[in-house]
C-alpha cells in the first residue's frame, strides 16, 4: 500500500523576508504550523514578530519568498481575500465603537458598517442571526454577560476579550494573536489566557506573547525570533532549558 500523503499543513512560510530600506526585519524565515496547533512566536524586542504576522495576514506584501495556507499559495492574494479563505488576526482597539454597545460592535463588524450608516438603515436590532453570532463570539471569549454594556465602559482587558470576538466572527481556521495580554493585569491576563485555551480544537493559533507563563501555558511548540530569523524551535520545555535562548531572550528580562 503506498504511504498515507503528508497531511497539509494549516500554514507554512517559505523563505519569507521583509525589508525595510538595508534592514532585513524578517529574513529567510521557514516555518510549518499543523492544522489544529497552537504555536509560540518569542523573541526579543524588534526580533521581527508583527512584522512576520503581517506578511502572513498581507497587510504588507514579502520582499521574497512564500505564504501557503492550507497548502494554496497565498503570497500575493489580498488581506480581505486572506480573511474569507480562513486567515484571523485581532483588530486594533481603535476599530471599536466606544459609544456602542460590545454585542452591536460586533453586528456592526459583521455588517461591515459604520455606526453613522446604520440608522438611515433596517434597525441593528432586527438582525437576530448576527446577533447570534455575536453572542457565540462573546460567550467564546468569555465576556457574555457584557454584551450590552458601552465599549467604552470595558476595562482594557475586556476590550481585548471583544478584538478576539471580532477576529472569531470570520469563522477562522488560523488565528493569529499578537500579543493578546500586553497591558492586562494579571486577573484579566488569566482570564484571557483561559479564552484563548478554549478555543475550538479545530483553529490553529499562532500567539506571539512576551509573557512566558502565558505562552507555555498555551502552546505546544515555539519558534523563537532573534534579529528577524528563526533562532530556535521546540516544545516549550526544551526552549525553557535552551541556554542559547535564554542568553538572547530571557536574560533580557
Ligand atoms: N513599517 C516599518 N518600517 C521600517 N521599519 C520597520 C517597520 N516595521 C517594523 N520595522 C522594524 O523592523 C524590526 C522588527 O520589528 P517588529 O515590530 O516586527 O518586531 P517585534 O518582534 O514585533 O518587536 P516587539 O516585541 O517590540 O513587538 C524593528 O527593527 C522595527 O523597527
Ligand atoms: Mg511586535
Amino acid at each position: 500500500m503506498p504511504a498515507a500523503p503528508a497531511p497539509t499543513a494549516a500554514l507554512e512560510c517559505e523563505d519569507v523576508t521583509r525589508r525595510f530600506g538595508g534592514l532585513e526585519a524578517v529574513r529567510d524565515v521557514s516555518l510549518s504550523v499543523s492544522a489544529g496547533e497552537r504555536r509560540g512566536i518569542i523573541g526579543p524586542n524588534g526580533a521581527g514578530k508583527t512584522t512576520l504576522f503581517r506578511l502572513i495576514s498581507g497587510e504588507m506584501p514579502l520582499t521574497s519568498g512564500r505564504v501557503r495556507l492550507f497548502g494554496r499559495d497565498i503570497t500575493h492574494v489580498p488581506c480581505h481575500r486572506r480573511t474569507h479563505l480562513g486567515l484571523g488576526r485581532t483588530f486594533q482597539i481603535t476599530n471599536l465603537f466606544p459609544t456602542q454597545t460590545v454585542a452591536d460592535n460586533l453586528v456592526l463588524a459583521i455588517l461591515g458598517l459604520h455606526p453613522s450608516k446604520f440608522s438611515m438603515l433596517r434597525p441593528l436590532w432586527t438582525y437576530r442571526e448576527h446577533y447570534a453570532r455575536a453572542d457565540g463570539a462573546l460567550e467564546t471569549v468569555g465576556l457574555a454577560e457584557r454584551r450590552d454594556d458601552l465599549v467604552r465602559n470595558l476595562s482594557h482587558g475586556e476590550q481585548r476579550q471583544v478584538e478576539i470576538a471580532l477576529a472569531l466572527l470570520g469563522g477562522p481556521r488560523v488565528l493569529l494573536l499578537d500579543e493578546p495580554t500586553a497591558g492586562l493585569s494579571p486577573a484579566e491576563s488569566a482570564r484571557l489566557t483561559r479564552a484563548i485555551r478554549q478555543l475550538d480544537a479545530g483553529i490553529t493559533v499562532l500567539l506571539i506573547e512576551h509573557d512566558m507563563d502565558v505562552v507555555f501555558d498555551i502552546v505546544s511548540r515555539i519558534t523563537v525570533l532573534h534579529q528577524g530569523r528563526p533562532f530556535a524551535d521546540g516544545t516549550p520545555a526544551e526552549i525553557r532549558k535552551d541556554p542559547r535562548v535564554q542568553k538572547i531572550y530571557f536574560g533580557e528580562q
